[in-house]
Formats: C-alpha cells, structure tokens, sequence
C-alpha cells in the first residue's frame, strides 16, 4: 500500500532530532495530537527500522532523521509545471507511475521507503527508510521506442554531472550501462521501463536510486561493495537539496536528448566511462563474455575488445570490472 508522506511524522521527527527524551504527552501537546497519534507514528517510524528508544520518561532518536520536504524541493526545482508527490511508503516507485493514469505535466515521486524497491534484470533495490533517494519520473518521448536506446546511458551522464556539481570532489563513474560508482564502488542506479503508445510516442518511467546517508546495518541484503554520498564526503546531506540538484541536470538535459538524441552525449561519456580500456565481463543471461571495454559506439552500445582482437557491440548486459 502506497502511503503519502504526513507532515506529523516530520514533525515528531523535528522534536526527536535533538537527540533529547521526549515525552509522549509533551510531543502530543506541542503538535496537538492526541497521545495515541504520537504512539502511533513512533510505532511506524519502528516498523521502519528507525531507531527510536522507548522509555518510562518518553522517546530518544538515535540519530537526527530529516524527510523529503515538498515546498522545499519545489521551491529549488524552480519548475512550477512539475507535479512533486512524497511517499512514506510505496511498493515501487516506478510501479506507481507505470499504474497511474498519465498526467500532463511532468510527474516526479519521491519516496522514503520502498517495499518492493525494484534494481535492474529482476534484482531488488534495497530502500531503507528515510536514508537515501528513491524517484521515478514520466517522461513522454516523441521518438520511436527504438530510438530510446541511449535514454539510460543520457540519465547516467545527467546525474554524474549533478554529483560533480553537488561536489567537485567526487569523482563519479558510470559503469555501463548506468550504475553510478564512486570510489569503485556502486552509488546508485538506473531503472528505465519504456512503454510504446499507439500514436508513435514512447513513455519512459525514469527511476533513479542514490545512496545518500545509507548506514552499514541498511545494507545486509546488498551482495555488492557499495558507498554512499555520506561515506563519500564524510558528511551527512541534506537530500531534498541533492534531489533537486539531479533532477535540475536530468530535466534540462531530457530536453537535449529528445532533440538530438544520444550524440551531443557520447564525449562525455568517455568522461565518466569507469570500464575505459579495462578487463571487463559481460552477462547476457547465461552467457559471459570477457575482453577490453573500448567505449561505446553512437547508439551507446559497449564495445568489447575481444581475445582475437576483433572490437564487438552489445546492446544490453550486466557488466563487471574485472581488475581494479
Ligand atoms: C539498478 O539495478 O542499478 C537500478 C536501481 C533503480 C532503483 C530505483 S529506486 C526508485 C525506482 N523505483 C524502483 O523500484 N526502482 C527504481
């Protein structure tokens, strides 16, 4: 079940933030609520594996927590045709806006939690509550579903752009075809589910996660080395600020893409290209094939230097550096 995010819970958040115990009763009488709504959001933000203390004097937040906050991002988005909507919880955010009646305007979500948090080639995208960003946007191509190859490889330069902007210290790579790597490690990722309309238009729902301030004890189900922006930096951020900066960059240079498609992008990926001229392997399914990743050709297929020399294309695959 898909719930949007309360005011209230931000609100028992921005008290608990100071670290201090906090009386039921006082929470309850500074937000007027009664003291079972209070109990109630406590319980939720536990469901969550928010780590709040309960105790005989009242309730103590582990460490300080600040959610999404929508005039916020809207206000650092300066698009007011955007449609923004915040999730507490959601199964998916790319499933909503799959299952959603399309709207005219651009529709941005943005979720605290997934339940069912969905990464690339059926794996799950581990979505801890209030940690990281989790968005999806619709996005309605006038091109042909087959000219939407380079979309995903367009997304990945757009927010490795926006990292380096958020901070010229970091230095993003993009794997290819779209995850994000910081110190050789996995950021984040790319899921694009593409729809074909009757009238020759094609539907993207763009679904980006980032780990921002994910903690080590958020991540048992992830079975690969990953960073965050906060292990990055060795600072806690502000997300809504980081989720405006990615969608400023992705916003303005969709525009680009659905103009001119992938060409005015493929020198900058040489930029971020984290496979450039290394061993790399290649899964497509049960196959695996190694060689020397050589770029990308001009629809943004990778290529592939193989053991007899030959320099091969492959349009789609899960690739893995092989030495570091
Ligand atoms: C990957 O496997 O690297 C892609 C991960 C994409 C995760 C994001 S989080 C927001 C959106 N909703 C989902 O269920 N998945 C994408």
């Amino acid at each position: 079940m898909a719930h949007h995010l309360s005011s209230t819970i931000s609100k028992v958040l921005d008290i608990l933030n100071d670290g201090a115990v906090h009386a039921g009763s006082d929470i309850a009488e500074t937000l007027a609520i009664s003291r079972t709504a209070v109990w109630k959001i406590i319980q939720r933000l536990k469901k969550y594996n928010v780590d709040i203390h309960s105790q005989h004097q009242g309730y103590q937040l582990a460490s300080p927590l600040i959610l999404f906050d929508k005039k916020k991002i809207e206000s650092l988005l300066e698009r007011p045709k955007i449609i923004v909507e915040i999730f507490e919880n959601i199964p998916s955010t790319n499933d909503y806006l799959k299952d959603k009646a399309p709207l005219k305007n651009i529709h941005f979500c943005l979720a605290e939690h997934q339940s069912k948090g969905r990464g690339r080639l059926g794996r799950t995208w581990a979505s801890p509550f209030g940690r990281n960003i989790y968005c999806s946007f619709r996005f309605v191509f006038n091109k042909d579903i087959g000219e939407m190859g380079g979309l995903s490889l367009v997304v990945g330069i757009l927010i490795a752009k926006a990292l380096e902007d958020l901070n010229p210290t970091l230095k993003p790579r993009l794997k290819w075809p779209n995850d994000i790597y910081v110190n050789n490690q996995k950021m984040g990722g790319i899921l694009i589910d593409l729809m074909a309309e009757a009238n020759g238009n094609c539907t993207a729902i763009i679904g980006i996660g980032l780990n921002v301030n994910m903690k080590d004890e958020d991540s048992k189900d992830i079975n690969q080395p990953w960073t965050s922006l906060e292990h990055a930096l060795n600072e806690k951020l502000d997300r809504n600020s980081v989720v405006a900066q990615l969608m400023r960059s992705i916003l303005s240079g969709i525009e680009v893409f659905h103009e001119k498609g992938i060409e005015p992008f493929l020198s900058k990926w040489q930029r971020y290209d984290l496979l450039q001229n290394q061993e790399a392997s290649l899964t497509m399914g049960k196959q695996v094939i190694s060689g020397i990743a050589r770029g990308i050709n001009s629809h943004g297929y990778l290529l592939l230097e193989l053991p007899s020399g030959n320099i091969e294309s492959f349009s789609y695959g899960d690739t893995t550096l092989l030495k570091t």
